[in-house]
């Protein structure tokens, strides 16, 4: 898939994996999506199965720490080991996946930091705020309205988000939108230290 050819967003999910990521990933296999799926290092210990279905769907996994704090407050070995510890637990738990991005919890990650950080950076351009409104029917609203390019934030970890996947599916793949993982988005092409999201793409 070339994304700079065709029209593509990349649907993201945080904090899993968790109770109902197995039906997420039965909506997306039903809808031939693919996405992305930022992984916090303690649930990939806890549910290596899930992780290990989400690797054999083809979706990309990315790293969202170990236990989600806020890395701005960490120096800069705590940093260091909430990255690689997760790095470990989500290769060891898919069969030997390595994470390509970290998605900083809260997007929150000094730029002093990023140096520290031997991964490329992801943010989102549409924030669905799944987790405040706990409504399927705000989340697909807000989900469906992406444009091409963009990187939507959910969290798998709410039933409200999983069951609105279905329909954001059809409504974007009906203005002829692929649905891609993260890499497909950026066109494979990304450097560690950047922030990917928010406007930025490789080479702006
Ligand atoms: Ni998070």
């Amino acid at each position: 898939m070339d994304c700079a050819k065709v029209k593509c967003v990349a649907l993201t999910f945080d904090d899993g994996p968790g109770p109902y990521t197995a039906k997420l990933l039965t909506y997306l296999d039903r809808g031939h999506a693919k996405a992305t799926f930022f992984l916090l290092g303690q649930q990939a210990k806890h549910y290596p199965e899930l992780v290990k279905a989400q690797a054999k769907a083809g979706m990309e996994l990315g790293n969202h720490t170990w236990n989600h704090p806020q890395l701005s407050r960490l120096k800069k070995s705590a940093v260091n080991s909430q990255v690689d510890r997760t790095n470990k637990a989500i290769a060891r738990a898919s069969g030997g996946t390595k994470p390509v991005f970290l998605r900083p919890p809260y997007g929150d990650l000094l730029r002093s930091q990023r140096a520290t950080v031997s991964m490329p950076l992801a943010l989102w351009d549409v924030d669905t705020l799944d987790w405040k409104t706990r409504s399927t029917k705000a989340t697909i609203k807000s989900a469906a309205a992406a444009k091409p390019g963009d990187i939507v934030l959910m969290h798998d970890i709410h039933e409200s988000t999983v069951e609105a996947v279905p329909q954001i599916v059809k409504k974007l793949q009906a203005k002829g939108i692929h649905l891609v993982t993260l890499s497909t988005l950026m066109g494979g092409k990304v450097e560690e230290h950047i922030e990917y999201g928010a406007g930025l793409r490789p080479g702006k």
